[in-house]
């Protein structure tokens, strides 16, 4: 046998959970929109959703990335200071068709109490693998929205009253931020798991086509259904590794974006280019660099807890940025002094790195002549994002041994 054969092996020993796995189905996370708190005026970039809703049904697409013979939605309440009433929600197998209504210990609305989140009843709708829902949120009273997720990259809808229902909604305006769901269960094989991808406006899409998506975790979860494999997206635009801004920093969020996630087998980090690049900008305007050794930290402390979890981590180079944001008030996004920082941390997560495995996508999408830059191919046009056929190359460019292998460094086959 090869050396990739018997890598391959070891994967699937390690996915199926070695030998007397359970036969019994579980639940595995197949879809996630990470909540985020919603922000004053002052900030850079408008909210994209009301100061509260009333009477009002706000519906939303989301792609799973597996499908099983039931699901389970999850509600967030992550940043609410006060309980969060739900009248009613409902799910549809797909855009167009009846939704079915979802319970809650077998109540129609459930009241979630502040910071926290709640999941459904079971609900026996099949579904497959990559299937886009449309989940339908009631809310009847006065509600201050307080948590959401900014970036949805896919069209939501605000109707009057209680459409949760209604096949086809009337009188709705549309936003591109998600409220409300924070995520999606599956109940799937034994052996089924998930790779939850930590990160930032590069894993939440910005810049791919809207309605189409076209994240690079879509192009990932469609390489990795055939294998039983979910993908989940724990992308925050705006994300840091170290601090909060857009979302909590990514060492604040781990624990219930990743680790709580059920049936995670691996995580990937691509996070820390905003770490590098906000401080000095608009966005961040006193805030100081951190040094390479307090990034470094930051990496460490995320691959203790998701080996104190057994979970494996892999890490990825922070990919190129020359010229970000030309025309826009983060012009100076870029710098050459920050270069040079996010040179020394791909260089350490190359040679040194505290992860299972490092993805090397900062050479899967930059430059080969000037490799400060993104190709031109791959670039969305703003030089920090990558367009949808960047994310495409960045999900080809994952070997998915890497992502399945054993939790401990040091362990894999020779
Ligand atoms: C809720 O909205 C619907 C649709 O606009 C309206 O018919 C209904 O009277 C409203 N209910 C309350 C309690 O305001």
């Amino acid at each position: 046998m090869n050396r990739l054969r018997l890598l391959t092996a070891t994967a699937l020993l390690t996915l199926s959970g070695a030998a007397g796995a359970s036969t019994v189905p579980h639940w595995v996370a197949s879809w996630q929109a990470s909540p985020q708190p919603v922000w004053g005026g002052a900030f850079l970039f408008p909210t994209l959703v009301p100061a509260a809703l009333q009477n009002q049904t706000f519906r939303q697409t989301a792609r799973i990335s597996l499908g099983g013979p039931r699901l389970r939605v999850r509600l967030s309440n992550a940043y609410g200071t006060q309980p969060l009433r739900i009248g009613a929600a409902s799910v549809a197998a797909r855009a167009g068709d009846i939704p079915q209504p979802l319970s809650f210990d077998g109540q129609p609305g459930v009241l979630i109490g502040p910071g926290q989140e709640r999941l459904s009843d079971p609900l026996p709708l099949a579904t497959d693998n990559r299937q886009a829902l449309q989940v339908s949120v009631f809310v009847p009273g006065p509600t201050p929205v307080q948590t959401f997720h900014w970036e949805g990259r896919q069209t939501s809808w605000i109707a009057p009253g209680d459409q949760s229902l209604a096949q086809a909604l009337s009188g709705a305006s549309s936003t591109t931020a998600r409220l409300f769901l924070a995520g999606i269960e599956v109940e799937a094989a034994a052996n089924t798991r998930s790779v939850v991808v930590l990160g930032d406006s590069i894993t939440d899409g910005a810049t791919a086509s809207l309605d189409q998506d076209q994240r690079w975790t879509d192009h990932l979860a469609a390489r990795l259904a055939p294998r039983g494999v979910a993908v989940i997206n724990a992308g925050i635009s705006g994300g840091r590794l170290l601090r909060n801004g857009m979302g909590e920093s990514a060492l604040a969020r781990f624990q219930r974006d990743v680790l709580d996630q059920p049936g995670v087998a691996s995580v990937v980090v691509l996070i820390g280019i905003n770490d590098i690049s906000w401080p000095g900008t608009a966005f961040a305007r006193s805030q100081a660099r951190p040094t390479l050794a307090e990034l470094q930290a930051g990496y460490r402390a995320l691959a203790e807890q998701a080996r104190g979890r057994g979970v494996r981590i892999v890490g990825a180079t922070l990919t190129p940025f020359a010229g970000a944001l030309p025309g826009t008030p983060l012009d100076d996004y870029y710098r050459p002094d920050k270069e040079v920082l996010r040179q020394q941390l791909n260089a350490w997560l190359r040679t040194d790195s505290p992860f299972d495995a490092v993805i090397d996508l900062d050479a899967a999408l930059r430059d080969p002549v000037a490799p400060s830059r993104m190709a031109a191919a791959y670039d969305s046009g703003d030089h920090l994002h990558p367009g949808d056929a960047g994310n495409r190359a960045m999900a080809e460019a994952v070997d998915l041994e890497v992502l399945m292998g054993p939790s401990t460094r040091g362990v894999d086959l020779p």
